[in-house]
């Protein structure tokens, strides 16, 4: 029997390792032949820890499940009253489409012969019969876009590297995931850590560097090991080190632990970091592309975008262009938490309402009570309210509703929530993560959850005030944090004005 038990930081915190070693011991004490698999996670966290059983070739899922359940399980899987059928037709996995995501639960993260069974390395062995400028045309023309937030054509990022004057240069991958209600990153890097590093090695071919940084953020502690193995075995097997699979240039990485800042996932404040220096903003220009680590052109990427790779490097640019909406092309991993029923991670095509991905696939709120509220983008991204669910998810048509989509979290509120705490919040956050390089965002956040304060007081100045002053975040910031907090603070205000205004009319 193949039973796999995912190794995934959320499925053991959720007593993965436990129901593993039950399992274990119930197959010792009973003599069953038993092959352990640990896997990366399916992203059904309301399902986790959640096994899996190999039954005439298909895999059949149970979960979510306890130590106690496991001998009934090995015994007769099949009438296990947690047995949720076929894994592959759980509706939240079936609507997928999981082109980055396609190993990821499916196989042992660490196991390189069953990376390339499932279709590992392709990309990587078409980039090496590529010409240089062929492979960063391909991701050109596949559309995609920076997966960290900003959006930005990755094939324009690598062509602008590529094209950079020097010997040296180098590939950072941005892995510090710091916002609110966002898995993505972690759940890759746990569950299949080959992808980014064949994504990697693709871009570091492309645009002539031979070393490469992955950022992880220190609360990740399970990625980091799984990266790192996973990096030893790639050097072992020959995949990293002097020749790319033995046929190409020599390119290698590194992983490299953030120490817990907000402001380290933005792009520059990480390469100071990584640097060895105060993780604080630089002025740009210069790009960090033309002078970024160690002053020399560097490709800063996210996890995702990276991973992305491998899949269009194998399938083609048209493939992936096929599938999203506008300008927004090809699939995105949605990170749904907060009050859901269903949350977890459900990579999808653009262009999906934002009602579709509330109501139908995260089936709503955990409590029962109305949605009434759902914030997309982590803590710089806007408040929705029910009137604006009907926005398709895509960059263009977020941006034009007053929002971002930013790395792709959405967490829904139900009616209990508190805007005017929530907006105080998003200024709270802005005051303890600034870096303090510039005026409008050191001070300007600080100010603003005092102007808050006294609009709770009940003093009538203090909307006005509020509203100018995230108007000079907004245009004065040096980087998105302060620049990008005015959008909860605000879409609080815009939405649900009555709340703000609640404490004035009880003072008057
Ligand atoms: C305050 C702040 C925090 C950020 N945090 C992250 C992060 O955790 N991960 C990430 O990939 N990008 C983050 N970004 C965006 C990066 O600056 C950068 O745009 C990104 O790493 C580029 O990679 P991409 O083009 O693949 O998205 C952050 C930006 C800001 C302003
Ligand atoms: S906006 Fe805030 S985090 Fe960004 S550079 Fe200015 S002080 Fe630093």
């Amino acid at each position: 029997m193949t039973l796999y038990v995912p190794r995934d930081a959320l499925a053991r915190a959720l007593g993965a390792d436990r129901v593993a070693e039950a399992a274990r011991a119930h197959a010792a004490a009973r003599g069953l032949p038993l092959r352990l698999v640990r896997n990366g996670s399916r992203g059904m966290a309301w399902l986790e820890p959640l096994a899996e059983i190999e039954i005439d070739g298909v895999r059949h899922a149970f979960g979510p499940l306890s130590p106690g359940d496991m001998p009934a399980l090995l015994d007769d899987p099949a009438s296990h009253p947690r047995a949720l059928g076929p894994t592959e037709a759980i509706p939240f996995l079936a609507r997928q489409t999981r082109l980055t995501f396609a190993r990821v639960g499916v196989i042992d993260p660490l196991d390189l012969d069953a990376y390339a069974a499932q279709g590992g390395l392709a990309g990587l062995r078409r980039a090496l019969l590529l010409a240089p400028e062929a492979r960063i045309e391909e991701i050109k023309q596949s559309g995609l876009r920076g997966r960290g937030g900003a959006g930005f054509p990755t094939g324009i990022k690598w062509a602008t590297v590529a094209a950079a004057p020097g010997p040296r240069k180098y590939v950072v991958c941005n892995a510090d995931e710091g916002d609110s209600g966002t898995f993505a990153d972690r759940m890759l890097m746990e569950g299949d850590p080959f992808c980014l590093i064949e994504g990697m090695a693709i871009c570091g071919l492309s645009v002539g560097a031979t070393r490469g940084y992955i950022y992880i953020r220190s609360e990740y502690p399970d990625a980091i090991a799984t990266m790192e193995e996973a990096i030893r075995i790639a050097r072992h097997r020959g995949l990293l080190g002097p020749s790319l699979l033995g046929q190409g240039p020599a390119f290698d990485l590194e992983v490299r632990v953030g120490a817990g800042a907000y402001v380290c996932g933005e792009e520059t404040s990480l390469l100071n970091s990584l640097e060895g220096k105060r993780g604080t903003v630089r002025a740009k220009p210069p790009l960090p592309a033309l002078q970024g680590l160690f002053g020399r052109p560097t490709v800063v990427n996210n996890v995702i975008s990276l991973a992305t790779v491998p899949w269009i490097m194998t399938h083609g640019a048209a493939a992936y262009r096929d599938f999203g909406l506008g300008r927004s092309r090809g699939t995105i991993p949605l990170q749904i938490a907060g009050n859901v029923r269903h949350g977890g991670l459900f990579e999808t095509a653009f262009g999906l309402s934002l009602r579709e991905i509330v109501e139908d696939i995260a089936g709503g709120t955990a409590s029962g009570r109305p949605v009434k509220a759902v914030q997309v983008g982590g803590p710089l991204g806007a408040y929705f309210p029910p009137s604006l669910f009907d926005t398709p998810f895509g960059y263009e048509e977020f941006d034009g509703a007053g929002g971002l989509i930013g790395h792709a979290g959405v967490v829904v509120f139900d009616d209990t929530a508190d805007m005017l705490e929530q907006a105080r919040f998003a200024m709270e956050f802005c005051a303890v993560e600034s870096c303090g390089k510039c005026t409008p965002c050191r001070l300007g956040a600080v100010r603003g959850v005092e102007t808050i304060d006294r609009l709770r007081a009940g003093d009538p100045d203090a909307l006005p005030l509020l509203r100018d002053l995230c108007e000079t975040m907004k245009l004065g910031s040096l980087c998105a944090l302060g620049g990008f907090t005015p959008f909860p603070v605000m879409s609080a205000v815009t939405h649900w004005p009555e709340e703000f205004d609640r404490a004035r009319v009880a003072a008057e």
